[in-house]
């Protein structure tokens, strides 16, 4: 398949075009930049330049695609409207771009955003992110909405913690890079809230299993790890950054964490049954426990070096 992919040069879309080449698709991605374009050129996929801001370039690539896979994300949390009014803008695009083809397009989406259940979040769970005001604008549901007009969009919702060794500048480098500047490893009030966790590279094969074949308006889990206690991540990067571990009170959370903070404290177990039963998607690379040890967010040696 001829597939169009913006996030190329990201954490999760260079494990996703590493697997879509393998198994023999032609990438086509989207890079705003020349290091973004040599990046994906070297990955073996064609540059296709622009912004994500570019709608009319991101139209005609999709367009021109057998599928889509969109993963690029404007990661400005400072200013989450904004990327979420790019995201939406974006998706608009896909929809008239692909209506009436039936071919598929993957979304990358998340695991806030469904208040507490008291249970772990499912796949037919339903977002409360709906609308252009929403976050992320709303987009899984508006991705979901067009499978009414023959289109196979399928979102797939990563857990929080994509992880890996060597680049990773999501959720977990960020409270693996606090920890090292407050010199404690913290975790929100009792540490009983729960993160799930997927590595990256089982993330990459789900996006090529979802572009293959999930059935249109289908939502996936990319979770490994159904809920790792925020106490026992912060246990974690505490031994391999030689660093003491401790509560953060919640009216310290905001001043601790900045922006993640609100995730932080958030409880989220997701299961990945249906996904897996649905897919035969099997996660089989290292858990974070794993990577966490083997040095993918620091070791105390690195600190002391
Ligand atoms: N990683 C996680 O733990 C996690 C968890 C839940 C959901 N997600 C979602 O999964 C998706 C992929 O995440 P990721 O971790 O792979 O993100 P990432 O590593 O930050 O990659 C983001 C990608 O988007 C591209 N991008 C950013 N701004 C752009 C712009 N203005 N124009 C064109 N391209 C732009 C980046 O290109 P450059 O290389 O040029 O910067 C990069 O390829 C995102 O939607 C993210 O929100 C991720």
């Amino acid at each position: 398949m001829k597939v169009f992919v913006t996030g190329a040069s990201g954490w999760i879309g260079s494990a996703a075009v590493a697997e879509l080449l393998e198994r023999g698709h032609e990438v086509a991605a989207l890079a705003r930049s020349d290091a973004s374009a040599a990046a994906v050129e070297a990955a073996g996929a064609r540059a296709v330049r622009g912004e994500l801001t570019d709608v009319e370039v991101i139209r005609r690539a999709a367009g021109d695609a057998d599928g889509v896979v969109h993963l690029g994300f404007v990661h400005d949390f400072t200013n989450y409207e904004a990327s979420g009014r790019i995201e939406r803008a974006v998706v608009e695009a896909y929809g008239e771009a692909l209506a009436g083809s039936d071919r598929p397009l993957v979304i990358a989406s998340g695991l806030a955003g469904f208040g507490v259940l008291g249970r772990p979040i499912v796949e037919s769970d339903v977002s409360g992110w709906i609308g252009p005001d929403a976050p992320r604008g709303g987009s899984e549901q508006l991705a979901l909405s067009f499978a009414e007009r023959g289109i196979r969009s399928v979102s797939v919702r990563f857990a929080p913690t994509v992880h890996g060794v060597g680049g990773d500048h999501g959720f977990m480098a960020r409270l693996a890079d606090i920890a090292r500047s407050t010199g404690v490893a913290g975790y929100p009030g009792d540490g009983t809230n729960r993160w799930p966790a997927v590595n990256r590279l089982d993330a990459g094969r789900l996006v090529a299993l979802a572009l293959e074949s999930a059935p249109a308006g289908s939502v996936v889990h990319a979770v490994a790890e159904e809920g790792i206690p925020m106490r026992r991540i912060a246990e974690l990067l505490g031994a391999a950054l030689a660093l003491p571990v401790g509560p953060i009170d919640e009216a310290q959370l905001a001043e601790r964490f900045g922006w993640l903070a609100r995730f932080v404290a958030a409880d989220l177990p997701a299961s990945s049954a249906r996904t897996r039963e649905l897919l035969g998607w099997e996660p089989t690379h290292p858990t974070l426990a794993e990577d966490i040890a083997a040095g993918g967010y620091g070791t105390a040696a690195r600190l002391a070096g």
